[in-house]
C-alpha cells in the first residue's frame, strides 16, 4: 500500500523568499527517511509540500511515479503526525483512531477491524474507551500514530513527533515507531533536528541547510563520509573538531572526539597525533570527554580511562590516519 515518493527539483518560494532550492530526493517504497537540519532549514515546508498542504513553486512530487500536482491533501492518502498530537479531546481513543475512516465513509465493520488492528499493533487495546486527557504523553503519541496508520496511507509524514516527550520516552518511542514502520512496510518521512534520532531511526537521512540538500545517505555513511563541513559538524556528538592544517592554509582538518584518544604505546606509524594540556575532564558513562588545549584551541577527545590524567597534565592525543577528515576552507567540501 505504501508508495515510493519522488521529490523532483522542488522549489518553494514564499513571496520573494526562496526556502527550498531545487530539492531532489528519491524515496523508496517502505523506506524510512529523516529530514534533518537546524531550525528554519525547510524541513516542515518540504513535508507540507509532500502532503499537499503547501503548493510548490516549481518541480514535481510523485507517488509511485504519479504526479501529485492536481491532487489536494485529502486525495493523496498520506497520514500526518505532528509534534502536538492534536487528538480530539471530546472523543475516546477508539473514536480518535476511527475518525479518518469515518470521514471517508468507510463501512462500520471495516472500521472496527482496522481500529482493533491499530490498537493491537500499538498496545492500546486496553485504552480504547479512555479520553485523551486520561492518557500519558507516550500513550497520546501512540493514539496519534494509530489514527495515522489506520487507513494504510501511501506515506506516513511525521513532523518532530517526539519532541514533547521526556528523554526516556523519546528513546522508547523512536524504537517503537521504527519497528512499527518496518513491520508495516510504511514509507516514512520523519522531520527532526535531532541528529541522534535521525541516526538510529532512518534507512537514509536527508541533511538540509538553508533549503539546500547537503547529503542524502545511510546514517553511518553520513557519519563516516560527510559530504562537507556542514554535515560533518551537524552529525555526531560531541561535535567534530576542526583544526587548521599544519602545512596547508586552504585545508581544515576534521577529527571526531570519539576517534581522538590519549596515545597508547602500541600506536602505529599511521596515526595522526597532537600534544596539548588537559583543561577539563568530563565523566560521561562509557567514557570520559577531555577538553584539551592545543596551541590556543580547545580540542575535544575521549578516553576510556583517566588513570594518569588530570587538569593541567600534558597529554598526547592520536587518531587513526584514516579517521582524519579534510575540508576545503573556501567551499567546505570534503576532500
Ligand atoms: N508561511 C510562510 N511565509 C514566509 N516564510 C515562511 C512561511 N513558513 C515558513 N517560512 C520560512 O521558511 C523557512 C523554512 O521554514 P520551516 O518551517 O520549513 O523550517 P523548519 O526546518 O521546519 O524549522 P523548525 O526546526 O524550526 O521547525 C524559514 O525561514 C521560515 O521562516
Ligand atoms: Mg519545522
Amino acid at each position: 500500500m505504501s508508495a515510493a515518493v519522488t521529490i523532483d527539483n522542488v522549489v518553494k518560494d514564499y513571496g520573494p523568499v526562496r526556502v527550498l532550492h531545487g530539492l531532489q530526493l528519491d524515496i523508496r517504497e517502505g523506506e524510512f527517511v529523516s529530514l534533518l537540519g537546524p531550525s528554519g532549514c525547510g524541513k516542515s515546508t518540504l513535508l507540507y509540500c509532500v502532503a499537499g498542504l503547501e503548493q510548490i513553486s516549481s518541480g514535481r512530487i510523485l507517488f509511485d511515479g504519479r504526479d501529485m500536482a492536481a491532487l489536494g491533501s485529502r486525495e493523496r492518502n498520506i497520514a500526518l503526525v505532528f509534534q502536538d498530537y492534536a487528538l480530539y479531546p471530546h472523543m475516546t481513543v477508539r473514536e480518535n483512531i476511527a475518525f479518518p475512516l469515518r470521514r471517508l465513509k468507510v463501512d462500520r465493520k471495516t472500521i472496527e477491524g482496522q481500529v482493533a488492528w491499530a490498537a493491537e499493533t500499538l498496545g492500546l487495546a486496553a485504552l480504547l474507551e479512555r479520553m485523551p486527557s486520561d492518557l500519558s504523553g507516550g500513550q497520546r503519541q501512540r493514539v496519534a500514530v494509530g489514527r495515522a496508520i489506520v487507513r494504510n496511507p501511501a506515506a506516513l509524514l511525521m513532523d518532530e513527533p517526539l519532541s514533547n516527550l521526556d528523554a526516556a520516552l523519546r528513546v522508547h518511542m523512536r524504537t517503537e515507531i521504527k519497528r512499527l514502520a518496518s513491520d508495516l512496510g510504511l514509507t516514512v518521512l520523519f522531520v527532526t533536528h535531532d541528529q541522534e534520532e535521525a541516526m538510529v531511526m532512518s534507512d537514509r537521512i536527508a541533511v538540509l541547510s538553508q533549503g539546500h540538500l547537503q547529503q542524502f545517505a545511510a546514517p553511518m555513511d553520513v557519519y563516516r563520509n560527510p559530504a562537507n563541513r556542514f554535515v560533518a559538524e551537524f552529525i555526531g556528538s560531541p561535535k567534530m573538531n576542526l583544526l587548521p592544517s599544519p602545512d596547508r592554509a586552504d585545508i581544515l582538518l576534521g577529527l571526531r572526539p570519539h576517534d581522538l584518544t590519549p596515545a597508547g604505546p602500541q600506536d602505529g606509524e599511521d596515526a595522526f597525533s597532537l600534544a596539548g594540556t588537559i583543561a577539563l575532564i568530563e565523566p560521561a558513562g562509557p567514557q570520559y570527554f577531555l577538553d584539551v588545549l592545543v596551541g590556543g584551541q580547545l580540542v575535544r577527545a575521549t578516553a576510556s580511562e583517566i588513570d594518569n590524567l588530570s587538569n593541567g597534565s600534558e597529554v598526547r592525543l592520536s587518531a587513526p590516519a584514516h579517521r582524519v577528515y579534510r575540508f576545503d576552507v573556501a567551499t567546505g567540501d570534503a576532500l
